[in-house]
């Protein structure tokens, strides 16, 4: 099954700027998704986003929710069309008339899946930010205290061990840390940090 995506361009330049409103977003997120557990990854990564955004790059309200929108709809698509990913999200989205930004940023999330690189700081934190919060939500699983009292050393030891989550693709995630430029350690301390905050 291939998901490449086979183009370069998404939305509409005239678009830029135009979001969901967030009852609107989570409207999608409710009537796509189904599965409770990738729900909370897409809020997971929805608020890593908005985090970095606001406190990393310094932007404005209305960037931030941009940011956020991007990471929570980044698999919207994947519950119910997992042969479709990607490609049905970012039609949707573009039927919406959403900003030409957003809509890259999730057809980038996966450059070796989809064919799209990550260009803009919101592509490549995306990218960052997706396959290392899953492993660190599925280490948060197995401590009885969750994310209470997690420390870096811990999510280290499981991002080694090849056979915890094997799913994840660590080349990927290395990958990932060096298109945008971060340390996979101050990225995996802003995670711990946060993600045990998202309900
Ligand atoms: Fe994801």
């Amino acid at each position: 099954m291939s998901l490449q995506l086979n183009r370069s361009s998404f939305g509409d330049p005239k678009n830029a700027g135009n979001t969901l409103s967030k009852d609107d977003a989570n409207q999608l997120l409710n009537d796509w998704i189904k599965n409770e557990r990738l729900k909370l990854h897409m809020k997971q990564v929805a608020y890593l986003m908005k985090s970095w955004a606001a406190e990393k790059e310094g932007l404005s309200e209305s960037d931030q929710w941009r940011w956020e929108m991007a990471g929570l709809l980044h698999d919207a698509d994947w519950d119910q069309w997992p042969e479709e990913h990607c490609k049905k999200i970012i039609e949707e989205l573009e039927s919406r008339n959403i900003d030409p930004e957003i809509i890259r940023a999730i057809a980038s999330h996966g450059p070796n899946h989809f064919g799209v690189q990550p260009e803009t700081r919101m592509d490549k934190m995306l990218f960052a930010f997706d396959e290392l919060s899953g492993l660190t939500h599925a280490y948060s699983l197995m401590r009885p205290e969750g994310y209470a009292g997690m420390e870096l050393k811990g999510i280290k030891k499981r991002f080694k061990e090849k056979a915890f989550a094997a799913n994840v693709n660590r080349e990927e995630i290395l990958d990932a840390m060096n298109r945008a430029g971060v340390e996979l350690e101050s990225i995996m301390q802003f995670i711990i940090e946060r993600q045990g905050d998202v309900k």
